[in-house]
C-alpha cells in the first residue's frame, strides 16, 4: 500500500493508493470512465488495468480515504506527438470531491511515476489531458505543477474517434520540482 507521504501532512488527510484489483471493477462501475461506457469496455477496462504492472507500461491504482474508497488513478505510456510519454488520469467518486483527495493521490503518483521514471528508456515526461471545460482538472494540473503546454485534440476513449478539446499538460520528470513544494500551493 502506498500513501500520499508527500501531501498527507498538508491536506491533513489520510489517502492512500492501492494496486488496482479484481474488487476495483465495482468502482469502475460507479466511475462510469469515459461513459456511459458499455459492459464489454468497462470489462475490457478492469483488465487492462489488472494486466498493467505485468505489461510494465503504467500501473492503476485504487485512492483510499481512509476505509473508503473514493476514487482512482493511473498512469501509462504512450505515443504522444511523435514521443514517448507517461499519461495519466483520475476520478474521485462525487461526494468526495472538493476536500483536496484528489491533490493528494495526485501528489501520490507523481512520486509513483518518477521512480518508475528511473528505468532505462522510460519516458521523462508526464502529461495529462483535461477537457478544456474541465475546471477542476486543470485546477488539479497547475496544483500539481503541470505546465500548460497547449489545447490539442484529444481521442478519449482511446479507439473511440471521439475528440474532446483538451489541455496537453506537461510534468518534466528529470526536473528539481517535488510534489508539495509548488509555490501554488496554498
Ligand atoms: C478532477 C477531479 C479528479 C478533482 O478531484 P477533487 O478531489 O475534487 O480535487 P481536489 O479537491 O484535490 O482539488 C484539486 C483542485 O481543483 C480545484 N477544484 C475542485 N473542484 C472544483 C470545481 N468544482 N471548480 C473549480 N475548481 C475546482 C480545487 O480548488 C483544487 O485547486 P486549487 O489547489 O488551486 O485550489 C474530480 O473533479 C473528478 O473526478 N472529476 C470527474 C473525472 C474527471 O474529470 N477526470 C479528469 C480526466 S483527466
Amino acid at each position: 500500500m502506498l500513501a500520499a507521504e508527500g501531501s498527507a501532512s498538508l491536506c491533513r488527510m489520510d489517502v492512500r493508493l492501492e494496486p488496482w484489483s479484481e474488487s476495483a471493477l465495482a468502482l469502475l462501475r460507479r466511475t462510469n470512465l469515459g461513459g456511459p461506457e458499455s459492459e464489454d469496455e468497462l470489462l475490457a477496462r478492469h483488465r487492462r488495468y489488472l494486466a498493467m504492472p505485468e505489461a510494465g507500461l503504467g500501473r492503476a491504482f485504487v485512492v483510499r480515504l481512509g476505509d473508503e474508497t473514493v476514487g482512482s488513478i493511473n498512469y501509462h505510456r504512450r505515443d504522444w506527438q511523435g514521443e514517448e510519454i507517461y499519461e495519466t488520469g483520475w476520478n474521485v467518486l462525487p461526494p468526495y470531491r472538493g476536500r483536496g483527495v484528489a491533490a493528494a493521490a495526485g501528489t501520490a503518483l507523481i512520486d509513483i511515476v518518477r521512480e518508475a521514471a528511473h528505468a532505462p528508456g522510460a519516458p521523462r515526461r508526464l502529461h495529462a489531458f483535461s477537457s478544456v471545460d474541465n475546471a477542476p482538472s486543470n485546477a488539479l494540473c497547475r496544483r500539481l505543477g503541470f505546465t500548460l503546454v497547449g489545447v490539442c485534440d484529444f481521442e478519449y476513449p482511446r479507439g473511440s474517434g471521439r475528440l474532446i478539446r483538451s489541455n496537453d499538460w506537461r510534468l518534466d520528470l528529470d526536473g528539481p520540482f517535488r510534489p508539495g513544494q509548488n509555490p501554488g500551493w496554498a
